[in-house]
């Protein structure tokens, strides 16, 4: 039987206990179809600080390396405020996403018409919301040197971080965008700050040009990307794909994830570019954090990372039907009325992350029967 390499890396706070929900949901597609997804666990994040002294080890970058694709829950919390800045949970992520090459993140907000009451938006702003947001994720900010904080000697800091982009970095994340559009609303808005920033100048003029030479059946709008955060919660279904660096992106996508409904619901996935062998890296992760307060509670919403999954299964194993018939399950499960605490509203029925899960599954079963 065909088979597929999954590594988790559960993490730190709920990621856990929502990984739990992925594993269960992956028995059931193991049992239902003529693939298998094997599967291995590892730590990243605090829990790996804990063990090893570092938020992730060699030995899980190997496997990371080695596996079809990782599914990442979350990393971080309080407990882990004061350990070594290169140490932080978040290195763990953003080691992954840097030596893996995941230069582009796919991030749905799909707003589910069950759902769009639970928007911070009224219905008609947000009710069949479908976008899609690229962030460029191992370049920019994030990575740029210099980044430090230098004693002046004179009783002050200095704190740098660099904006930094090549133009093949802009070309291969907006080339990303144009294709993905052509198979949705064929529109990308691009964002970035060209009147203020030497990046955005860059970006604007490589997108441009990439524009004209192969994506001119495409609509392309420029916009600024503080423009775009209004833009977003003046009027969201203007946008289809919205294509932007890796810091406007982090925070363009945590603004549309609310349009939803709740951070509770988004998944995302971290692609790289096919090696010869046609293999492509990938990660699969909820957009939410690890959210400490809620940790081990039995409360957090699995759906992100049950959806992220889905993404697993439509962009890394080639399984379209099953990644359909996971999000069916989904839309059926809130159809139903259930509601993990996130997500509650008047009259429906609240539920914890275990029985979430188990709601998917049953209406997999039902729906596939
Ligand atoms: C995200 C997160 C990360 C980021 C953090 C946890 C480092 O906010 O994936 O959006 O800033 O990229
Ligand atoms: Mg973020």
């Amino acid at each position: 039987m065909p088979g597929f390499d999954l590594l988790f890396l559960p993490g730190d706070g709920i990621g856990p206990e929502v990984m739990g929900e992925v594993k269960r949901t992956i028995a059931w597609f193991n049992a239902h179809s003529s693939k298998t997804i094997d599967t291995d666990d590892d730590l990243v994040g605090g829990c790996a600080y804990d063990a090893h002294g570092e938020a992730i080890s060699d030995a899980a970058m190997d496997k990371a390396r080695a596996a079809d694709a990782v599914m990442l829950g979350a990393v971080g919390g309080p407990k882990w405020d004061d350990v070594p800045y290169d140490a932080r949970p978040e290195a763990g992520l953003l080691r992954l996403r840097k030596d893996l090459d995941l230069f582009a993140n796919l991030r749905p907000a799909i707003c589910y018409p069950a759902l769009a009451d639970a928007s911070s938006l009224r219905r008609e702003f947000v009710e069949g919301l479908d976008i899609m947001i690229v962030r460029e994720l191992t370049g920019g900010v994030y990575f740029g040197e210099p980044k430090e904080i230098t004693d002046l000697g004179n009783g002050q800091k200095r704190a740098v971080d660099t904006q930094v982009y090549d133009s093949f970095e802009i070309e291969r994340i907006a080339e990303v965008a144009f294709d993905l559009a052509r198979k949705r609303g064929n529109k990308v808005h691009s964002a970035e700050k060209r009147n203020v920033m030497k990046t955005g100048v860059l970006w604007h003029e490589v997108v441009t040009r990439l524009h004209d030479e192969k994506f001119g059946d495409v609509e392309l709008e420029h916009i600024l990307a503080d423009n775009c955060a209004m833009q977003l919660v003046r009027n969201p279904k203007q946008f289809d794909v919205i294509v932007t660096d890796n810091l406007f992106g982090d925070i363009l996508s945590d603004a549309a994830a609310m349009l939803t409904g709740s951070l509770g619901m988004l998944p995302s996935a971290s692609l790289g570019a096919e090696d010869k062998t046609g293999k492509r890296p990938a990660m699969y992760e909820p957009v939410h954090g690890s959210a400490p307060d809620i940790a081990g509670q039995g409360k957090a919403n699995p759906i992100a990372t049950i959806a992220s999954f889905g993404m697993a299964l439509r962009y890394s194993f080639a399984m379209g039907a099953e990644a359909d018939l996971l999000d069916a399950a989904i839309a059926d499960v809130l159809d139903q009325g259930l509601r993990t605490p996130d997500i509650m509203q008047d009259g429906m029925t609240e539920i914890g992350t275990e029985a979430m899960g188990t709601a998917i599954i049953e209406a997999l079963d039902r729906l596939s029967a």
